[in-house]
C-alpha cells in the first residue's frame, strides 16, 4: 500500500531526478558532440582562367579546408592543400621567390609541394588542376589528385 509519506517521498525523488538529467543531458551533449560528418569535397571551381594573372597565388575553398592555387610565371597552374603540414597555419604564395610560404614559422614549399626549408615535417597535398569550357572563358577546376 502507498502512503501518504511514500506518495511524497516518490514524486520528490522524481522531481530531483529530473532537474538532474535536464542538467546534465546538455552537458554530456556538449562534452560529447554528435559525430557530425564532414562533407567530401572532391573538385571545386577555382574562378575563370582570365582573374588569374602569371606569378600570383589565390586562396579557394576547398570544402571546409582552404586550397591555394598558384599560376606560375609561365601561366601553368597548380594547387595544393594550403593548411601547412607543420601545425596547420594557412600557407601564402609569395611572387618575389615564387615559393609557398607559411608565415607562421617561417616555412617555404616549392611549387611541386616539398619543403624547401623550416620546420614542416611533409610536403603539401597536391591537387589536380584542369581547364574547361570554352577557350578564354574557361573555368579553373581544382580537384583531389
Ligand atoms: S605552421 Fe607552417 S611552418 Fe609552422
Amino acid at each position: 500500500m502507498v502512503t501518504r509519506r511514500n506518495f511524497l517521498d516518490r514524486l520528490l525523488a522524481l522531481g530531483f531526478v529530473s532537474t538532474a538529467v535536464s542538467i546534465l543531458y546538455p552537458v554530456w551533449r556538449y562534452i560529447i558532440p554528435p559525430a557530425a560528418a564532414e562533407p567530401a569535397t572532391d573538385s571545386v571551381i577555382a574562378g575563370k582562367i582570365a582573374e588569374f594573372k602569371p606569378n600570383t597565388g589565390a586562396l579557394v575553398k576547398f570544402g571546409t579546408k582552404p586550397a591555394i592555387l598558384v599560376r606560375t610565371s609561365d601561366g601553368q597552374f597548380k594547387a595544393f592543400n594550403a593548411v601547412c603540414t607543420h601545425l596547420e597555419c594557412t600557407v601564402q604564395y609569395k611572387a618575389e621567390t615564387s615559393q609557398i610560404w607559411c608565415a607562421c614559422h617561417n616555412g617555404l614549399y616549392d611549387l611541386s609541394g616539398s619543403v624547401v626549408s623550416g620546420p614542416p615535417p611533409r610536403p603539401l597535398e597536391v591537387f589536380k588542376v584542369n581547364l574547361r569550357g570554352e577557350p578564354g572563358q574557361e573555368d579553373v577546376v581544382i580537384s583531389r589528385a
